[in-house]
């Protein structure tokens, strides 16, 4: 098998105050392949977020280790191998949209695209945005500015591209078809994707494995390959295979309690 695109092995996170610690993530053990998706589903406060941050390199595990794209996190953040999604798009409002692209060329000291790379102009095309390029963030829809943000982390190529509920401040109808969208980006790009959610059909709809974490502390609850076809439209969802992978990821979640 090749190197795995993420491969965590034994992560346990604790943070430590003066009041409590709180083990965000004990022993967690999971692999990525590459140019794979992979969702991490689980309960508020189970560590999803956290585990995110360890592989972004920001943060460090307390025990075991994550390698990332066959190196340390580290390495890989700075070899500019990695897009982040946040849930808020965090745009900047005095920017158009692809100022906002192109914002991460002008942060940390690089100027130009790797050859080859995708332009600005490209990358918001390639997420439904060609025509949007010269308008401010208070023009476009929360949906829109949310493409915006998966366009300025897909600058310079990505490998691993972290997402953490990107989806999450949407309406049921945006996020559908953002879901969808988020299938052809990922094809279209070849990225591995690592994609954080709490809605158990968004996390069967997008991706090729699930990850179900428990909370208190977060530990791997299961660890399921979906055998859905690769060309996916969202009536997926109605098919008897669909539910059934649904509702088996949904016992693992009522059962970590
Ligand atoms: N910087 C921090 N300092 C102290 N505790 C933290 C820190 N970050 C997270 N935690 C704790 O770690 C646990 C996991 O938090 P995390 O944000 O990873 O959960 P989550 O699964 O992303 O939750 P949600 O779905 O609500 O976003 C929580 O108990 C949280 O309080
Ligand atoms: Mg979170």
């Amino acid at each position: 098998m090749s190197t795995p695109a993420v491969d965590c092995r034994g992560v346990s996170v604790r943070f430590i105050n003066e009041r409590r610690t709180v083990t965000a993530l004990e022993d967690v053990s999971f692999q990525v392949e590459p140019g794979g998706f992979t969702s991490l589903l689980g309960p508020s406060g189970c560590g999803k977020s956290t585990l995110l941050r360890v592989v972004a390199d920001l943060i460090a595990p307390s025990e075991g280790r994550m390698s990332v794209l066959g190196s340390t996190p580290e390495e890989a953040r700075k070899a500019r191998a990695l897009g982040f999604v946040f849930q808020d798009a965090a745009l900047l409002p005095w920017r158009t949209a692809l100022e906002n692209v192109e914002l991460p060329l002008e942060v940390g000291g690089r100027r130009s695209l790797p050859a080859g790379a995708a332009t600005p102009r490209e990358l918001l095309a390639l997420v439904g945005l060609e025509g949007w390029e010269g308008s401010y963030p208070h023009e476009l829809s929360g949906g829109m500015r949310q493409r915006v943000s998966i366009a300025r982390a897909l600058l310079g190529g990505p490998r691993l591209l972290l997402m953490d509920e990107p989806f999450g401040a949407l309406d049921e109808l945006t996020r559908d078809r953002l879901n969808a969208e988020l299938r052809r980006i990922w094809a279209a790009t070849g990225a591995t994707i690592l994609f954080v959610t709490h809605s158990v059909y968004e996390a069967v709809f997008l991706a090729e494995q699930v990850l179900v974490l428990s909370a208190n502390p977060g530990r791997v609850a299961a660890l399921e390959t979906i055998a859905l076809p690769k060309d996916r439209s969202l009536a997926i969802r109605d098919t008897a295979e669909f539910v059934g992978i649904a509702s088996r990821l949904r016992g693992h979640l009522g059962s970590v309690h």
